[in-house]
């Protein structure tokens, strides 16, 4: 059915209630254009109501992987709705949850044996904290009072998830709310290309382990692949000596793979390529296939005795409203069943073989700084207006001229990058780097 339109134009007319009533995310909401009206998608394309067709180079904010309106997808939300929604987590379980709980611990690396469900990929890095912490507590080692996390890494906007973060634009005006943080530094050829040769930056691992281990209650880190900080891929050897430091000090590692999970870098997740079995992974984003918000944070068995007691202080008390939510639970089993039957990581091997061509052939181009990519992500660095950075507007302006010819491309800074569902056809990805030459020629 068609939506009522606003007389005189071919917008519906909600937007109106949008103009009025709703406050965007990361959006400048006094200067920022329109948002866009998408009425129905399908595979990967969004259909906008003036009958605009959008190729969605973004996967919906990187959740999406088997395309949008998935027959398989909504009959395992239709035919869970008709049996049980929603519960109260806590004294009650069902299926849904219990089973993909059983799945994830199958996938996921051996040593992770627990299943703690939330909401997002704020909520599993807040679950994801709070248990090493307490984890420390529980066995009387109360001095563990620092986290280590690394230089431009982003794990949410939650307060804890910011204290870990290290994104001036986004965190820094928190800083004083925000508990103590040390940022390790990241290896030089994976930083932004203006930073490659900085005379100073934040000290190694090494060196704050050496300095503060005693105090250090857990390392996170997004494994291979550091998203919202600008697309900054990292060799695996980098993180099996984060974990060999780790190790050696037994301090638990914590993978934030709520970006790299469920194949995006060719291995289902990142942690793989190294070989590394981290303490705790967090988990959400593509965890629906992009149909709805659900997180899961994964913990060794060590980890989760620590809390075992009939000291009932020593609890994990954490959990959200919708904790395990059926509806959300139904439908990552049914993504993950997808995942398996598509061959999914083989088609993100194959798009890997793609990209890197194409990417070849963009590098030339004046506009481009550098191109980079792993698995289903393209990256291309382009030259900035000023610093470069996340506030940079180059990207912007480029990806308004894709839009306008019909591809969502969502810049941070002076970074673009394509990250599409696994099922785009190779036609299709081939037309985005066609575009994207055109559009780079031109700029
Ligand atoms: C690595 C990582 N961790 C955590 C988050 C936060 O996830 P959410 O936006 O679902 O809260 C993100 C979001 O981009 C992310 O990329």
């Amino acid at each position: 059915m068609k939506a009522e339109s606003t007389p005189g134009t071919d917008q519906p007319a909600w937007l109106s209630d949008d103009r009025r009533c709703v406050w965007h995310p990361y959006t400048q909401m006094l200067t920022a254009p329109a948002p866009v009206p998408v009425e129905r998608a399908e595979g990967v394309y969004l259909y906008t109501p003036d009958g605009r067709r959008v190729l969605d180079g973004i996967s919906s904010w990187w959740v999406n992987i088997h395309g949008h309106n998935h027959p398989r997808l909504n009959r395992a939300l239709k035919d869970q709705s008709e049996r049980l929604a929603q519960v109260i987590f806590a004294g009650f379980t069902h299926e849904p949850a219990s089973r993909l709980a059983a799945e994830l611990v199958e996938r996921t690396p051996s040593n992770l044996t627990r299943v703690f469900f939330s909401d997002d990929g704020s909520t599993a890095v807040e679950a994801a904290l709070k248990m090493a912490c307490q984890y420390w507590q529980n066995q009387g080692e109360t001095g563990r009072d620092l986290f280590v996390a690394l230089e431009h890494s982003y794990h949410g906007d939650t307060f804890g998830a910011m204290a870990v973060g290290g994104i001036g634009v986004f965190h820094s005006r928190f800083s004083r709310f925000l508990f103590q943080v040390r940022h390790a530094s990241l290896p030089p050829g994976s930083l932004p290309s203006g930073e490659r040769t900085r005379l100073t930056g934040p000290p190694p691992l090494e060196e704050i382990l050496e300095r503060e281990g005693e105090r250090v209650a857990a390392v996170i880190v997004e494994p291979l692949v550091q998203a919202a900080g600008g697309m900054l891929i990292w060799p695996a050897g980098f993180l099996r000596r984060i974990r060999e430091l780790t190790r050696e000090r037994r301090i638990p590692l914590i993978a934030d793979e709520v970006f790299t999970g469920f194949g995006r870098t060719g291995c289902m997740f990142a942690c793989q390529h190294a070989g590394v079995e981290p303490d705790i992974i967090c988990l959400s984003k593509a965890l629906t296939g992009g149909y709805l918000p659900l997180a899961a944070t994964l913990a060794s068995e060590e980890i989760y005795q620590a809390f075992l007691s009939h000291d009932h202080s020593r609890t994990f008390f954490h959990g959200h409203s919708y904790t395990g939510n059926a509806l959300a639970c139904a439908v990552a089993r049914e993504n993950l069943s997808l995942f398996d039957e598509n061959g999914s990581l083989g088609r993100v091997r194959e798009l890997q073989q793609l990209f890197e061509e194409r990417l070849d052939r963009l590098k030339e181009a004046p506009a481009v700084v550098e191109v980079r990519g792993i698995g289903a992500l393209a990256v291309v660095e382009l030259k900035p207006e000023g610093k470069g950075g996340y506030l940079d507007q180059r990207g912007t302006a480029v990806a308004r001229t894709l839009f306008e010819r019909g591809i969502l491309l969502r810049p941070l800074g002076n970074v673009l990058y394509f990250l599409p569902p696994y099922v785009i056809t190779d036609e299709e990805a081939h037309r985005v780097f066609d575009v994207l030459e055109e559009v780079l020629q031109e700029a």
